[in-house]
């Protein structure tokens, strides 16, 4: 199985991504959390790229696409993968096209006025578990694995704002780019709980199994 997982910020990208890659034994390519891992170790990848995450802009293609496109050479990946957060762009999406064939993208739909609160409410685990804080009542670790939770540096309001005008121009247009080549498949939120939505997924991943 490999697929792509498409959504504005805050969507639920990398909450449902955990529990799939759990059920379906695929592996969880998160290009953010790739990032957010180099700016922690302090490389040159993560120099760079983090001008771009703090303004909520989108790091540049090339470097994006070579960091897929070695990640996908990997062996684990054989059995099946999850790219949240992958392509982006149209560019990144015709680059995809030329080294990976994917099975389907599955696009999640949420009101925009939901996202704000969302996103600043997240608190994030480094095991790659997320948390809202209305949920945590007042706790401070992680539930799975019991490390300490922290709030993402590009979480907070102007950068949100940022990061959902570069999702509106530069990444909403795969929508129909996907749909167009019949490997779309949308999933409405709504209100829907993370346990509903995944319900929702299943439905359409075990059509593909
Ligand atoms: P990235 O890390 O991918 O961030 P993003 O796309 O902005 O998405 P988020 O991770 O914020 O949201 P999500 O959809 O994963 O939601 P989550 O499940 O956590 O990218 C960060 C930056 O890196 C980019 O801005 C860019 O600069 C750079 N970058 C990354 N990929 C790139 C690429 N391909 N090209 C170029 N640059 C790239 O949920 C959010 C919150 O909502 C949580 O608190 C969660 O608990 C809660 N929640 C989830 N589902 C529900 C629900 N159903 N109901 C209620 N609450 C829910
Ligand atoms: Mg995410």
């Amino acid at each position: 199985m490999k697929l792509i997982l498409l959504g504005a910020p805050g969507a639920g990208k990398g909450t449902q991504a955990t529990r799939i890659a759990e059920k379906y034994g695929v592996i969880h390519i998160s290009t953010g959390d790739i990032f957010r891992a180099n700016i922690k170790g302090g490389t040159e990848i993560g120099k760079l790229a983090k001008s771009y995450i703090d303004a909520g802009k989108l790091v540049p293609d090339s470097l994006t696409c070579d960091i897929v496109k070695d990640r996908l050479e990997k062996d684990d990946v054989k059995a099946g993968y999850l790219l949240d957060g992958f392509p982006r762009s149209l560019y990144q999406a015709e680059e995809l096209s030329k080294f990976a064939d994917i099975d389907l993208c599955l696009n999640f739909e949420v009101d925009t006025a939901l996202i704000m609160d969302r996103i600043c409410g997240r608190r994030v685990c480094a095991c790659g578990e997320s948390y809202h804080v209305s949920t945590l009542g007042g706790k401070t670790t992680c539930a799975k694995c019991g490390g300490e939770l922290y709030q993402r540096e590009d979480d907070n309001p102007e950068t949100v704002k940022a990061r959902l005008d570069t999702y509106n121009v530069m990444t909403a247009p795969l929508i129909a780019y996907y749909a167009a080549q019949n490997k779309l498949a949308t999933v409405v939120c709504g209100t829907k709980t993370p346990d509903e939505v995944f319900e929702a997924v299943c439905e359409v991943l075990d059509k593909l199994d």
